[in-house]
């Protein structure tokens, strides 16, 4: 059994040895030619006029492309046709690029590149959201609203009503290979391009469309990136066009790569938002009635905008059961680079808003936020074999969260408060109740009108608080801050709740394509592609499992879109879900033909022939699997088959905000423990404890990985990491000695992190779960455990924005103290 084994990453050996090759580390055809783009200086404004003689006559330069230059399309957009590869005529941000310089190498790409003399009259340029609102500058045609009951009559009659604002910074995505790409021109057209892709068949697609040529014409393959983090969906288009255009034009193998800076002022990052929040609450900080306002400031192009806006929608909730709410979201188009996909595609954003409501509720009633999570947590599903008490409770519109005897062996000590009717507010609501949200599992659902039947965060919850000793360690902060006055302490709980699937319906579809040789070795191809997650691994486990073999008799092989067609994006944490069935249904094909073989010539039925340890069992005899493939073969059995998965069960109307975008859920919840320095600002993460629902692992190794990866990067993007435009709208944070990522001294000095051990309800490829994103919003608790240090300095609320940098922090503590 190959699957569920913490075996390492395939790539590990190479990864470390500097062995793993990478597109600039791939031997360069002779003739390779290097490109560089000119970029505009100019946030937005017209070009008048372009000298580029300099250029032309620069040592090494070969050719120089401008727009009208470009044989076919001119577009490098994943979706609106709205991203010229090079500008039209309009400029529409600082580092947009304008020309495109072919030279024998690539340090003489980019000098050439420097001499451009480009005239631009400059137009006023929007920048911020405020901007974008005055001038009605925007993504379709007015907001985006998805709403579920009443909120505004459930508001004006709440207890309690607060409002606020939280804005969060974007986010690079700091990838340690930068964008590149390899075009090597074959016969009659054809076009080779190597890419640093998540998403193959997008450049396979952008490619032909540049060169008119049919997507048959063109073949993309991908080994690995180093790194991808949702950056490298869409972004990858302009470098492998303006590669494949500069090989058909001048027959000779192109590559591009960006220099870090380029990389930082060209390319898309995640979105900044700013959330506006109106929410009405009763005395235990239940949520009655919630507005949000969600603002993205999507940068010049729509790229993937509005999905990831979508999915901020979407993510409002997080674990949350809100009966009355509006979610209006706005897609603001600015000068600005276009911002992208980002690991959690706008569910870290919608996800923040509804925290930090938490976060301001708990503070305005002065109880711990723990218990006003808890209060408002959707229903658990109930335990399997629970008995009767494990059953949803009670019809619809009944008390929830009352006490139910299967439930005992998960109270917590929390009180609980019924839905809004008299009795909750009587003698019960102090009574010890079991971890409960507010309605039965049955009667639950999203804002967006999805019922949720697999909650499990009230008893993640319970072990994690449990584990991480927070009712104590709690205790022993508010202990240390009233002793001491110039270093604070603060501790926060956040769970997270995230949905799998596209919200693209049609997105969610793999293929597979399994060899079995005559020797019993496996050729491994799927759609997925490789970014140092573990995909390959996991999926090749998958594979060695189905044959009973052992790993290293399957061979990975890199994603080509020769193999395996028309694949989606590897994104949306769905690379193992899908492309782990489809290898399934490829393998079982191939197994089951050589079980029927071998079956008929033992006159035994198929069914009993098992395949384990290397060996395939058939009647008394029991054959070495390259013996029986041996023989498959000679009795001419085909041991080649395609694989094909779609998930069921789906169907979103983004426009009326209601379906099922989500096969099921993802859970995780942490704990974080900062102290800061409140003469300065500076913090530190002390202590943080994770427990992650990632189903039965495929590779609890790899899943570990992937949720400490993940929290550090949620922290990182939430604390240290900041973005910084000035008044032109040049990005004056576009290296790292300015753009500050974590460093492995930033590492929390106590890290626990624990898998949730529990199958996915749905049936999913070895009941596991995506594991990708979700981790990432786990970064959230570090932030509101720095909100909660601010908090101790005086009576205000801190309101603190994201990231929560040392003059943030300094500018919170003041504002606490009023
Ligand atoms: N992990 C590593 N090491 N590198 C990456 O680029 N990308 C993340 C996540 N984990 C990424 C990563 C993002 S944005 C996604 S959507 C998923 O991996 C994609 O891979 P999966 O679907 O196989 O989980
Ligand atoms: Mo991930 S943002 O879906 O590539």
């Amino acid at each position: 059994m190959s699957v569920a084994k913490p075996l390492p990453h395939d790539s590990a050996r190479q990864h470390v040895t500097g062995a793993a090759r990478y597109i600039d580390d791939m031997p360069t055809p002779a003739n390779c030619l290097h490109l560089a783009f000119g970029l505009s200086d100019t946030a937005h404004g017209e070009i008048t006029a372009m000298d580029l003689d300099a250029v032309r006559a620069a040592p090494g330069v070969v050719a120089v492309l401008t727009a009208a230059d470009l044989p076919f399309a001119n577009d490098v957009a994943p979706a609106a046709h709205d991203e010229p590869l090079l500008a039209d005529g309009t400029v529409h941000y600082v580092g947009q690029p304008i020309f495109a310089v072919a030279a024998t190498s690539h340090l003489a790409a980019r000098k050439a590149a420097r001499l451009g003399r480009v005239e631009i009259a400059a137009r006023p340029a929007l920048l911020s959201v405020e901007d974008a609102l005055a001038a009605d500058s925007r993504f379709e045609d007015g907001p985006r609203i998805y709403a579920k009951g009443d909120s505004g009559a459930a508001l004006s009659r709440a207890a309690h009503r607060l409002t606020g604002r939280i804005e969060m910074g974007g986010q690079e995505h700091f990838y340690l290979e930068g964008q590149a790409a390899l075009a090597i021109p074959g016969e009659g057209g054809d076009m080779v391009v190597q890419s640093s892709s998540q998403h193959p068949t997008e450049i396979q697609h952008k490619v032909a469309e540049a060169l008119g040529l049919p997507m048959a014409a063109v073949r993309c393959e991908v080994r690995r990136m180093g790194g991808g983090f949702g950056g490298k969906e869409s972004q990858g288009n302009a470098l492998a066009v303006a590669a494949a255009v500069v090989a058909a034009v001048t027959g000779r193998p192109c590559k591009m790569r960006y220099d870090r800076d380029d990389d930082m002022i060209i390319t898309g990052k995640r979105h900044d938002f700013r959330i506006d929040y109106d929410v009405g609450f009763d005395d235990d900080g239940a949520i009655d009635g919630l507005d949000f306002t969600q603002y993205a400031r999507c940068g010049w192009a729509q790229d993937l905008s509005l999905p990831v806006a979508d999915r901020a929608m979407l993510h409002a909730d997080n674990a949350y059961h809100l009966r009355d709410v509006t979610i209006t979201s706005h897609r603001l188009k600015t000068n600005t680079q276009s911002a992208t996909a980002f690991r959690g595609f706008g569910g870290p954003q919608g996800m923040l808003g509804i925290e930090r409501v938490m976060d301001h509720i708990a503070h305005h009633l002065g109880i711990d936020a723990l218990r006003v999570r808890r209060a408002n947590y959707y229903a658990d599903v109930p335990v399997e074999g629970a008995g009767p008490g494990g059953q949803p409770p009670g019809p619809p519109g009944g008390i929830s969260g009352k006490m139910k005897p299967g439930d005992s062996a998960l109270a917590g000590e929390m009180p609980i408060r019924g839905d809004g009717d008299a009795a909750s507010r009587g003698a019960d609501v102090e009574m010890t109740a079991p971890v409960a949200g507010r309605a039965a599992p049955g009667d639950q659902t999203t804002p967006y009108h999805m019922p949720v039947t697999d909650f499990i965060l009230g008893r993640m919850t319970e072990r994690l608080v449990d584990e991480a000793d927070y009712h104590a360690r709690r205790a022993a902060v508010a202990e240390w801050n009233a002793a001491n006055d110039v270093r604070k302490k603060g501790i926060a709980f956040t769970p997270v709740k995230f949905g799998i699937s596209f919200t693209l319906t049609h997105l969610n579809q793999a293929g597979a394509l399994v060899h079995v040789y005559q020797d019993g070795s496996v050729h491994l191809n799927h759609g997925g592609t490789e970014m140092g997650q573990g995909l390959y691994q996991k999926v090749a486990q998958v594979a060695a499992d189905r044959f009973g073999i052992a790993l290293y008799q399957v061979k990975i092989t890199a994603t080509d879109t020769g193999k395996v067609p028309n694949t989606s994006a590897t994104a949306a944490s769905s690379g193992a879900d899908l492309n782990g069935m489809a290898v399934k249904v490829a393998c079982d094909t191939i197994r089951d033909r050589i079980a029927g073989f071998l079956a008929e010539l033992h006159q035994c039925s198929a069914a009993s022939v098992v395949f384990e340890d290397g060996f395939v069992q058939v009647g008394a005899e029991r054959l070495p699997f390259a013996k029986a493939v041996q023989l498959a073969y000679q009795g001419r059995v085909s041991l080649s088959a395609t694989g094909f998965y779609k998930t069921p069960d789906i169907e979103w109307d983004r426009i009326r905000g209601r379906g099922r975008p989500f096969y099921y859920f993802a859970h995780g919840a942490a704990v974080a423990e900062v102290v800061i320095d409140t003469r300065t600002g500076e913090n530190r993460i002390l202590r943080v404890d994770i427990l992650h629902d990632a189903g039965r692992s495929l590779n609890p190794a790899i899943d570990l990985g992937q949720i400490e990866g993940g929290f550090v990067q949620g922290a990182g993007w939430l604390t240290t990491e900041e973005l910084v435009w000035d008044d032109h709208g040049r990005l004056r944070t576009h290296a790292p000695a300015t753009y500050k990522i974590p460093a492995a001294s930033d590492r929390p000095e106590i890290f626990n992190v624990a898998l949730w051990d529990g199958a996915n309800a749905a049936p999913t490829i070895y009941r596991s779960k995506a594991v990708g994103e979700p981790p990432f919003m786990l970064g959230i608790a570090p932030f509101l455990a720095l909100s909660d240090a601010v908090a101790a300095c005086g009576p205000h609320y801190p309101a603190l924005d994201a990231p929560a940098t040392a003059e943030r922090v300094l500018a919170a503590v003041r504002r606490a103290r009023g």
